[in-house]
């Protein structure tokens, strides 16, 4: 393949992208790990279903960066997950901790990449990257919208027998209790949810979709979501290696846009070839704003915590 990825972390987001990376035929993949033996037997494993899902993409695992040298895209999902009772700001200190490693690694061997982060707490960890990388900003972005957005278009979906492919939905805000589903610009076929629902019925779609991350937790028991995940970050990546200028939610850092400054948030980007291509200005009304506003406090006291980390 021309393209090429790296996937930090074999875990199960990282591997489950990986798979869909290569049988997507998107790139060429190479997951790193810290355990030994972990990203090379993955690694190897996917590339013998390669003959049965009739993919050329080349698959390595390895346990150091250079491998990875002059990637595209290199997607972060090393750290813990969260288990039953824990938030997800509960793994900021360790996980803080492993993507400004990570980071520092990534940036060396492919300082022309495209950062994806998944890790949590997402938001400020891609405060971690951005800082740990240098990059600039249309380069460093976190995966957070597009499953959030996937939830609530999965839920709208069951909610009136339809098509998920019929659905559209915007979930922007911090990946956490405040994130920000907005039913107004949420459609089926086109046609906004609030006119096709009750309150009550979009209030309920909307807690589900809040609380997605923490149902799948509870279910799971010993650690969180990855099929979703993983598909939310491919197609992100995808969108960068084909250059389609997709509008979708990402962690983007906002210089003014939305009223906020200096902070990563989910908003509408377009992402292309070069990352994030435009940061788009969708009209809010006030309560939705004050909903962005609370969201962004929540990613602001965040930021204080790991700040208080550094020092
Ligand atoms: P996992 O535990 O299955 O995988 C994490 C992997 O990271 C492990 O294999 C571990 O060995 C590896 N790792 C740890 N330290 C490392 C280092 N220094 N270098 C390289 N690899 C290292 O966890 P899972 O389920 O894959 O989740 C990964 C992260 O993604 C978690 O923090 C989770 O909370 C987050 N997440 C975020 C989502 C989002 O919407 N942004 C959605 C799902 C998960
Ligand atoms: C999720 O929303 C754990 O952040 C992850 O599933």
């Amino acid at each position: 393949m021309d393209k090429k990825v790296t996937v930090v972390g074999a875990g199960n987001v990282g591997a489950t992208a990986a798979q869909r990376l290569a049988e997507k035929e998107l790139c060429d993949v190479v997951l790193i790990d810290i355990i030994k033996g972990v990203p090379q037997g993955k690694a190897l494993d996917l590339s013998e279903a390669a003959p049965i899902e009739k993919h050329d993409a080349h698959l390595i695992g390895a346990n150091g960066y250079e491998p990875s040298a002059d990637s595209d895209i290199v997607i972060i999902t090393a750290g813990i997950p969260r288990k039953p009772g824990m938030s997800r700001d509960d793994l900021i200190s360790t996980n803080a901790g492993i993507v400004k490693n990570v980071t520092r690694e990534v940036a060396r061997y492919s300082p022309d990449a495209v950062l994806i982060i998944v890790s949590n707490p997402l938001d400020a960890m891609c405060h971690v990257a951005f800082e740990a990388s240098g990059f600039p900003k249309n380069r460093v972005m976190g995966m957070a919208g597009v499953l959030d957005s996937a939830r609530f278009r999965a839920f709208i979906a069951m909610e009136l027998n339809v098509s998920v492919e019929n659905t559209h939905a915007f979930v922007l805000g911090g990946h956490g209790d405040t994130m920000v589903p907005l039913p107004r610009y949420s459609t089926v076929a086109g046609i906004p949810i609030t006119e096709l629902l009750s309150k009550d019925r979009i209030d309920a779609l909307v807690d589900r979709t809040a609380n997605g991350g923490a149902e799948i937790v509870k279910l799971l028991k010993t650690g969180s979501a990855y099929y979703a995940p993983a598909s939310a970050a491919v197609e992100m990546a995808e969108s960068i290696l084909k250059d389609k200028k997709k509008i979708l939610p990402c962690a983007a850092y906002l210089e003014g846009e939305y009223g906020i400054q200096g902070l990563f948030m989910g908003v509408p980007v377009k992402l292309g070839n070069n990352g994030i291509e435009e940061v788009i200005q969708i009209r809010l009304s006030e309560d939705e704003q004050a909903a962005l506003n609370r969201s962004a406090a929540a990613v602001q006291e965040l930021v204080g915590v790991l700040k208080k980390l550094q020092t």
